[in-house]
């Protein structure tokens, strides 16, 4: 019932809207060039967003027929799919045409990336959150336009909870680790033995940048690399959560949870086998939508040692190659793709909360995702990534390695964290 519903939202949504933009002649749409032409577009196979995606392309061929849009599917991991691009960037092959740029990514990839400024109206600018333009501005040159944000949330089963004597999800870490300790041995008593207390991404990729530093932020209050570039790793707080996250491998968390990804962790959620998972905004539709979740709610993350909770700050962006040989195609594509029309269709299929600010008075988003709000960029962590520049992708390197190195029991925090400070002082060059 509840996915019938939700395919009729989407249905009643999706079809009208599209053709109305098609057939406002109001709205006349630049496609940038009357040529035939062809561009590439490296996608998401993360949840819904591939299909959001294909959507997309075929509204924006819709309004450009002359432009055909090329879906390579990118890797799910933003770690390998960085490489792909720095590979291609470097030989300045013109294979890549519109890329997605990860919220930590202007600084790193600004060289390689036109400027959009030239490109959409100062309107479509300041129709997007101001803070997400002030992200994508790297020496006055505007190189990526908003699509989405991403926060990290803590999705809880609350049948489950309520079937234990719970009346709230978790307020703490070690609240968090208990309750899933209680729900998992009740649930395997009672012959599940393939259920788990809590599910999140431990493999040494980005995705750990973003789990762990939530940890961090939550025991500390502070940034492991502060905007002032001052190292935060060593601290007392930090490295006692790293051990109770270790404590989890096997235990309330699956042994393989160390080479889990967003996708891996949400498949145990979506078997009915875990009772907490941590995640961003995507698998809010996909859980609303699975017949082995009775019941599910979101919540903010658990609080650490410093009282607060902390969840990293995500999402994606639209950017142009600079070595495209259709830039005016491919600038129209991110255009389209950014518009507000569009982010609207787009988040409503994905509950990947949009850019464009006035979406979020919107009374079809609010209902889709009722955990979106626009001060989410001013109450999350964001990565370092704008001290660190281009050098934040060896950053994040460093810090999961050094936190896996801890989950896998092959270092023991406090000696990681060591190691940690030193070798981020070598790479950033500070004493
Ligand atoms: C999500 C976030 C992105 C982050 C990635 C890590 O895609 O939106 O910002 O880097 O997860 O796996």
């Amino acid at each position: 019932m509840r996915k019938l519903l939700v395919l009729m939202l989407i249905a009643a949504l999706v079809v009208p809207t599209a053709v109305v933009f098609a057939q406002d002649d109001t709205m006349e749409f630049d496609c940038g060039t009357d040529e035939e032409v062809t561009i590439s577009f490296f996608g998401d196979p993360v949840g819904t967003h591939g299909e959001a995606e294909a959507a997309t392309i075929e509204r924006f061929e819709e309004l450009c027929p002359n432009i055909t849009v090329e879906y390579a599917q990118g890797s799910a991991s933003v770690t390998d799919l960085l490489a792909t691009y720095l590979t291609a960037f470097e030989a300045e092959s013109s294979d890549i045409d519109v890329i997605r740029v990860d919220v930590i990514w202007p600084g790193q990839l600004a060289d390689h990336l036109l400027d959009m400024s030239e490109y959409v109206s100062q309107e479509h600018i300041d129709a997007q959150l101001p803070a997400l333009i002030e992200n994508d501005t790297v020496d006055g040159r505007l190189v990526a336009l908003p699509l989405r944000i991403g926060f990290g949330m803590l999705y809880y089963r609350s049948d489950l909870l309520e079937k234990y004597g719970y009346d709230a999800p978790p307020a703490t870490w070690e609240e968090l680790t208990e309750m899933s300790t209680t729900i998992q041995e009740g649930e395997r008593t009672e012959g599940n033995d393939e259920f788990w207390g809590f599910v999140w991404q431990g493999n040494a990729y980005e995705g750990l940048t973003c789990n762990a530093l939530e940890w961090h932020a939550a025991s500390t209050g502070e940034n492991f690399l502060t905007s002032e570039g001052e190292i935060n790793t060593i601290n007392d707080d930090a490295i006692a959560m790293y051990e109770m996250a270790a404590s989890w491998v096997g235990t309330i968390s699956p042994p393989g949870v160390v080479s889990y990804q967003e996708e891996e962790a949400r498949a145990v959620w979506h078997s009915g086998n875990a009772a907490f998972m941590r995640n961003w905004p995507y698998a809010y539709t996909t859980s609303v939508e699975s017949e082995d979740i009775p019941e599910f709610g979101v919540a903010p993350l658990p609080s650490g040692a410093s009282g607060m909770g902390a969840s990293t700050l995500g999402g994606w962006h639209i950017g142009v190659s600079r070595y495209s040989d259709n830039p005016e195609a491919a600038a129209a594509f991110a255009r389209y793709f950014t518009s507000t029309e569009n982010q609207k269709l787009y988040a409503l299929q994905t509950t990947s909360p949009p850019a464009a600010v006035e979406l979020y008075d919107d009374p079809e988003i609010q209902e889709a995702m009722p955990f979106a709000s626009t001060d989410i960029v001013e109450i999350t962590t964001a990565r370092p990534s704008n001290f660190s520049k281009d050098q934040y992708n060896a950053v994040s390197t460093l810090y999961f390695e050094a936190v896996h190195s801890i989950l896998t029991g092959e270092e023991d925090a406090d000696v990681a964290m060591e190691l940690l400070e030193l070798d981020m002082m070598e790479l950033l060059d500070t004493e």
